[in-house]
């Protein structure tokens, strides 16, 4: 079949501009190796920028987002003996919403927009300098083929598109991991608590006033069936601090526990020929400052009118552009996750730990520290 954009992943990234194209008059069909069910249930992030709520909004995808998404005005940070809020809308005139990616994804399929091939396999991508395509085989086994005056490479971190471009790449690995949870528990704050602590990092997150989701450090290789629910409690109660100044953590059925690691990796250039990468395809930021799926909806804003221009109206500025626009933001994200992680993560090294210590009090009582940390997670303007 011919397409004018043959996009790669029905993750968030791909989705979106699925729509975001359509809305502009560019048709596009998206391949997916996994069912629609699969993508549907996996549980990912659960914050959006102010910057990724407006887009959706602008996008008609605002609706359900407005009715059950709620607005935070910032996070909690703190070590023990202390708690602090930082207020990101006095700080910055910004703030945040939990929202789950779950529900994002949900609200992309419901609007309809994309054409999806679920359950393909062997995509591999061909001629991108020339005649771009991609072949695949379809869930009955017959082969396919998709021609495309563009390819979006949106295909997360272990896709096909990435390989494909040629560059350079950048990589952090980081020597822990999140255990995390969620639990059928209302949340016991108000907003986000960032927990620093001697056992390790701790965060309480949410997904609704009845969904909690929480986070452990663990070291890398923890297999999650090795600590109980009545471990995991425990811990989250010794971390975030149950008992200080009165402040309780209430526990609640586990429905689901998983280990996620921590990585840093950035690829650029973020184009080769008719291919652009958009989302993990073309980086990855460890969870701490909650960025990776802002970062793939604010590729997809850049990306959806350069295509449009450069398929519509034969324009091709904004596509040449998008690598170097996109590639800022995502150092920008990548520096401020690394150093979201560095500052709250307990590693061997004593010295190490008095200087996180040092930061965080910094953060907490300089109005130029707290306004750094609350411009950056509640973000800056897309294409800054
Ligand atoms: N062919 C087609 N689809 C593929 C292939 C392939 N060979 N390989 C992977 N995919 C699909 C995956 O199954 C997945 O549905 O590409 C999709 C990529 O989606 P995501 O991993 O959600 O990545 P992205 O859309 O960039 O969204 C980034 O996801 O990992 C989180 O923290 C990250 O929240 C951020 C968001
Ligand atoms: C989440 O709710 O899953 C979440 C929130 C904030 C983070 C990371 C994850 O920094």
């Amino acid at each position: 079949m011919r397409t004018q954009v043959a996009i790669i992943g029905a993750g968030p990234a791909g989705l979106l501009l699925a729509h975001l194209l359509r809305r502009a008059g560019v048709e596009s069909v998206v391949l997916e190796t996994r069912s629609q069910e699969y993508v549907a249930a996996r549980i990912r992030a659960g914050i959006l920028e102010q910057s990724s709520v407006d887009l959706l909004t602008a996008a008609g995808l605002g609706d359900r987002l407005h009715a059950e998404g709620h607005p935070h005005r910032g996070i909690h940070l703190q070590w023990p003996g202390e708690r602090h809020h930082l207020d990101f809308v006095d700080l910055t005139g910004r703030s945040v919403w939990v929202y789950g990616q779950t529900e994002v994804q949900k609200d992309l399929v419901d609007a309809n927009t994309a054409t999806v091939v679920y359950e393909v396999s062997d995509v591999a991508l061909h001629d991108l300098t020339g005649s771009p395509h991609v072949t695949y085989t379809s869930a009955d086994g017959t082969p396919g083929r998709v021609d495309a005056a563009a390819i979006a490479g949106c295909d997360g971190s272990f896709g096909p598109s990435r390989a494909s471009v040629p560059g350079q790449t950048w990589e952090r690995t980081y020597p822990y991991s999140w255990l995390g949870i969620l639990a059928d528990v209302a949340p016991s704050t108000d907003e986000l608590i960032y927990a620093w602590h001697p056992d390790g990092f701790a965060l309480h997150s949410m997904r609704s006033p009845t969904v909690s989701r929480l986070y452990l450090q663990v070291p890398n290789g923890t297999d999650a069936g090795s600590w109980s629910d009545q471990r995991v409690w425990d811990e989250l109660a010794t971390r975030l601090g149950h008992g200080q100044d009165g402040w309780k953590l209430t526990p609640g059925p586990i429905t689901e526990k998983s280990v996620l690691p921590m990585r840093s990796f950035v690829q650029t250039p973020m184009r080769h020929g008719r291919l652009f990468l958009a989302g993990d395809a073309a980086h990855i930021v460890p969870p701490t400052g909650a960025k990776g799926l802002n970062l793939a909806i604010a590729d997809v804003a850049l990306l959806a009118p350069a295509l449009t221009a450069l398929l519509r109206h034969n324009d091709p500025t904004l596509a040449d552009r998008y690598s170097d626009t996109a590639s800022r933001r995502v150092w920008r994200c990548t520096h401020f996750s690394w150093w979201m992680t560095t500052m709250l993560h307990i590693g061997e090294d004593p010295f190490d730990a008095q200087l996180q210590l040092s930061q965080l009090r910094w953060v907490t009582s300089s109005e130029a520290g707290a306004a750094g940390l609350a411009e950056n997670y509640a973000g800056l303007p897309i294409g800054f």
